[in-house]
């Protein structure tokens, strides 16, 4: 790789051979996934895709209209809350291998992923994308992730920057948060991922009355300045409002959603912004290499070998599979209900879920996937033909949305969910589907329900209205529960729901939309092939009101929404209120069982630096080999001001087989000890007692300790 300033060179010396108009083409879109290339000048177009689950499908230059080609079928990968269900940064990187390697074998340059936004309600319809409640277990599974993607000469592009937390009016929105939560919670996935990702989307969004793209104390004194980014800043796809705000403010190009590519603010508008004196040369060179060197960074220029990628591979397909396996979470396993027996005869499975496939919805993750196991497939293909597998739906869902219009073309009005109509026409079947279901379900000795949300749901452009799963699902899990309690419950979604029935459910399982061999992955648990290892990356509440966005009324506000919760979000709300979840955060159960043992803290701690590592050992103490998340928490001592009870400050992923020890050791970033403190604009870790606790879910702590620091550490970092 050539150096910065190598590369820098280049770019100013091909900026030096640029017409204002030729400048301008590199900055905003000239169709909906591309900027305009010179090849005069060897310069080709800047190509992008979506998304976070794969390589999205070919449109129309100008037109939400997908092509249709024959060839553009691409691995559908776990979502965000996959990925971040499996807690194991190794798998989070090869999803990102994937990804790279898929972009580039469909020649895309920049691929718009990952989502690393912090899910502050269990409502966002984009919950799905995004990976956890926690900073530091966002930046651990999206950093590793980046890195795999930009291995094959394709750039990530980090979104969506920043505090776009709601789909609700997600275009004006303006959000309030106090700068303490914004450097605690929102912020510190983006720091860490800037860090590494050649480009970055700016949000939808306003922060402070200003939108995010215009924002200048946002692009510029923050990321830029402060944080030290030299990469690439493009606006989310109709983001940008105005011509000289943006251009001040640190943005490098503009994207949006219409076809009038040449009025774009960036296009013409900035031609004359430039010629009348409003936007100077130096700004406007200052993009300009901003690209040239991410071009770079990617080999796109000087006739540079570049990796041909390659997509739809077996490999693809067995790391996706690898994903999924561990992005599965058992809930909940009484009387040792699972794993469900293999052995012939019959099974009922129940659920549109069992059927469904996911990966053509959610808005623009959607994938064109090359096939998709379902739950029934996954099912039938681990049981094989000796056992008599039978379907019902139980509930009728409403049909997936028809794709030949693209809901992006106006996604820049005004959006009410509108799914109403077609529950209202489905209410009627539910009845009689449902006493299908439970008549069945009491002649079977081995009952799976595959139900929870879909992308009707889980969706870009709406938020949920509320947690409950739609389609009378909970009238006919309960209602299957009484017909046969060991009727096993399966729930897929992006996001947490309630579940009225808990009390009667012996065992439940909970997957995110896990990609092209979720069903295979969830059936391999059913069925004991695999032992489950996902953990929750979020709280499961039982009551939507127990989230501290909806107690205090702010979610999803109106124009604006003010964050006043701080930085009591997720568990750190949970464990402050003393609110009893469904499932805490951090949990996961397993087909074996787990001692843990001494817990070894080890400070070097001079007055210039602070070095914390944090060990205990593990032993599998079951039957079966397994996978265990040890994950650590710290309690920061607490003075004058509120701290979390308790925060995730590290986490192993270890694979031990039954009578085996193991040994798990993570170093604790100073960042994770630390407040913000917003007078000096700095993390500050003051001197104290703090205590440390090892365990597998932020509430089954088996372990605790303390360490003593002795002097104030204050990082930017
Ligand atoms: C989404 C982005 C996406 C872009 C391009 C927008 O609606 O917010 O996440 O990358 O469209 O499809």
């Amino acid at each position: 790789m050539k150096t910065k300033e190598e590369m820098q060179r280049t770019a100013r010396q091909l900026i030096s051979q640029m017409t204002l108009e030729e400048k301008t083409g590199m900055l905003h879109g000239t169709g909906l996934f591309h900027t305009q290339g010179i090849p005069r000048l060897g310069i080709p177009p800047l190509k992008m895709s979506d998304g976070p689950m794969g390589v999205r499908s070919e449109f129309e230059n100008g037109q939400w209209k997908q092509i249709g080609l024959p060839d553009d079928y691409v691995t559908y990968l776990p979502s965000g809350t996959a990925v971040a269900s499996t807690w194991n940064p190794d798998l989070a990187g090869k999803v990102g291998e994937v990804l790279g390697e898929e972009a580039r074998g469909r020649g895309k340059d920049v691929i718009l992923a990952p989502s690393v936004n912090l899910k502050r309600s269990p409502l966002c319809g984009r919950n799905f994308e995004y990976m956890s409640e926690d900073p530091y277990l966002t930046a651990s599974l999206a950093v590793p992730l980046i890195r795999g993607i930009q291995q094959s000469d394709v750039s990530a592009c980090v979104k969506h920057f920043a505090l776009n937390n709601q789909e609700t009016n997600r275009l004006e929105v303006d959000v309030k948060a106090d700068k303490r939560a914004v450097h605690e919670l929102y912020l510190p996935a983006f720091r860490a991922c800037e860090k590494v990702s050649y480009s970055l989307m700016s949000a939808y969004n306003r922060i402070d009355g200003e939108y995010c793209s215009h924002n200048k104390p946002l692009l510029t004194d923050l990321l830029r300045k402060k944080w030290g980014y030299d990469g690439t800043v493009i606006s989310d796809w109709g983001a940008v409002h105005d011509t000289t705000a943006p251009a001040e403010a640190g943005l490098d190009i503009e994207m949006s959603v219409t076809d009038n590519f040449e009025e774009y603010y960036f296009a013409q508008p900035l031609c004359a912004a430039v010629r009348a004196g409003k936007v100077s040369d130096t700004l406007l060179d200052q993009k300009l290499e901003n690209i040239l060197v991410l071009m770079q960074r990617l080999h796109m220029l000087g006739g540079e070998k570049r990796k041909p990628g390659c997509y739809d591979t077996l490999p693809h397909q067995q790391a996706t599979l690898a994903a999924a396996r561990e992005a599965v979470v058992l809930l909940k396993n009484e009387d040792r209900l699972l794993p469900l027996a293999k052995g012939a005869g019959r099974i009922l499975v129940i659920g549109d879920n069992a059927v469904r496939a996911h990966a053509p919805g959610g808005g623009s993750a959607e994938i064109k996937a090359l096939y998709e196991i379902t739950p029934l497939l996954g099912i039938r293909t681990v049981l094989g033909g000796e056992t008599d597998v039978r379907w019902v739906p139980g509930y009728a869902a409403a049909p997936a949305k028809a794709q030949d219009e693209n809901w992006q073309a106006d996604s820049l009005k005004d959006h009410a969910r509108d799914e109403t109509a077609e529950d209202r026409e489905t209410a009627a079947q539910q009845k009689t589907l449902r006493d299908e279901a439970v008549h069945l379900a009491g002649q079977y000795d081995r009952v799976v329900l595959v139900c929870g949300l879909s992308h009707l749901q889980d969706t870009e452009g709406a938020d949920r209205p509320d947690m409950r799963l739609p389609y009378g699902q909970d009238q006919l899990i309960s209602e299957v529960l009484k017909a046969n309690p060991n009727a096993v419950v399966a729930l897929i979604g992006g996001s947490p729901m309630e579940m009225p029935w808990l009390p009667q459910a012996k065992a439940v399982l909970w997957s995110s939309y896990a990609g092209m061999e979720g069903g295979r992955a969830l059936a391999e648990v059913l069925f004991g092939e695999v032992n489950p290892s996902g953990h929750l990356p979020e709280t499961f509440a039982k009551n939507l009101t127990d989230y501290s966005s909806h107690s205090i009324g702010e979610f999803p506000g109106g124009k604006s929404v003010d964050y006043k919760e701080g930085i009591f979000v997720g568990y750190r709300h949970f464990d402050a209120a003393k609110i009893e979840p469904a499932f805490c955060f951090g949990h996961g159960l397993s087909y074996t069982t787990f001692a843990y043992t001494d817990l070894q803290e080890k400070l070097c701690e001079t007055e210039q630096k602070l070095q914390l590592t944090l060990s205990c050992q593990i032993q599998n103490t079951g039957r079966r080999a397994g996978k265990e998340t040890v994950q650590f928490y710290v309690a920061a001592p607490q003075n004058d001001r509120p701290m979390p009870v308790r925060a995730l400050c590290g986490f192993q992923k270890l694979a031990v087989v039954p009578g085996e020890t193991a040994r798990a050791e993570v170093t604790v970033p100073v960042k994770c000890l630390s407040f913000y403190d917003t007078a000096l604009g700095a993390f500050v870790a003051e001197p104290g007692e703090y205590r440390i606790f090892a365990g597998c879910s932020s509430r089954d702590l088996r372990l605790q300790g303390t360490v003593q620091l002795q002097y104030r550490h204050v990082t930017t970092e």
